[in-house]
């Protein structure tokens, strides 16, 4: 005699990626590259920490620039919208605080492994990808099934549970937004053209305080937001409900 099992499947702490177009992305994507240009032009050097260290990087300032308002309108949307209730966080009290950058990453160009530690919710958004200009790398946040040994997996049919990084191939006009701590690099660009992407960082500060956002090193750890949470919301994040 078969007994049927009941068995119970929990899939906990899931990693959500999200991804967008922008409307009329030709236009805007013209208009962010000429900024862009602009920019490289008055600050060449850059900032001396940044992840592609071969390449351009702007400064953390672009997100009160008028050509990238389109963008910056659509991540607050974005997070103000569909995240913050897939989160569940109350925001009746906070106002979005962005932060962003763009890259010029020239052949051989990359961005080293790292994530945008401080920062709620960080993505990328691409203007202009040559074939070949280098996939982003997004790094399984469950660090410590690394440490055993597994099976191999059954040819390509790795998925999100088993794989070490999940490759996502850029395509112009298409942005993705994923937690600030997942850490995240960006393959070599083997193509003989520039590559361009604008970066962006969004905090949920208090009404009327100031964004303290930094980039962090995915090795390291650190964190420089300085943030604490208070002992009820830390009871919140462990599912404690009393
Ligand atoms: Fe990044």
């Amino acid at each position: 005699m078969s007994t049927a099992l009941k068995l119970s499947k929990l899939e906990l702490w899931p990693t959500v990626v999200w991804g967008c177009e922008l409307p009329d992305h030709v236009s805007h994507n013209a208009t962010m590259i000429e900024a862009l240009e602009q920019e490289r032009l008055r600050d060449p050097a850059g900032p001396p920490e940044r992840s592609n260290p071969n390449d351009w990087q702007s400064r953390k300032s672009l997100q009160d620039l008028p050509a990238f308002r389109p963008l910056m309108e659509l991540v607050v949307q974005l997070v103000m919208g569909p995240i913050q209730q897939h989160y569940r966080w109350d925001t009746r009290d906070r106002t979005p605080k962005i932060e962003c950058f763009g890259n010029f990453n020239g052949p051989g160009g990359f961005h080293r492994l790292h994530n945008h530690a401080g920062s709620l919710v960080s993505g990328v958004y691409y203007c202009h990808v040559p074939e070949n200009c280098g996939n982003i790398r997004l790094h399984n946040p469950h660090k410590l099934m690394q440490v055993n040994v597994e099976p191999p997996l059954m040819g390509d049919a790795g998925n999100a549970a088993s794989v070490f990084y999940t490759s996502i191939q850029p395509q112009v006009g298409r942005m993705y937004l994923f937690p600030g701590w997942l850490a995240h690099e960006v393959e070599p660009n083997r193509s003989n053209a520039e590559r361009v992407s604008i970066a962006f960082n969004v905090s949920l500060a208090p009404k009327g305080a100031a964004s303290g956002i930094r980039s962090g090193d995915a090795q390291s750890g650190a964190s420089s937001s300085g943030k604490r949470l208070s002992r009820r919301e830390r009871r919140a994040r462990r599912g404690e409900t009393s």
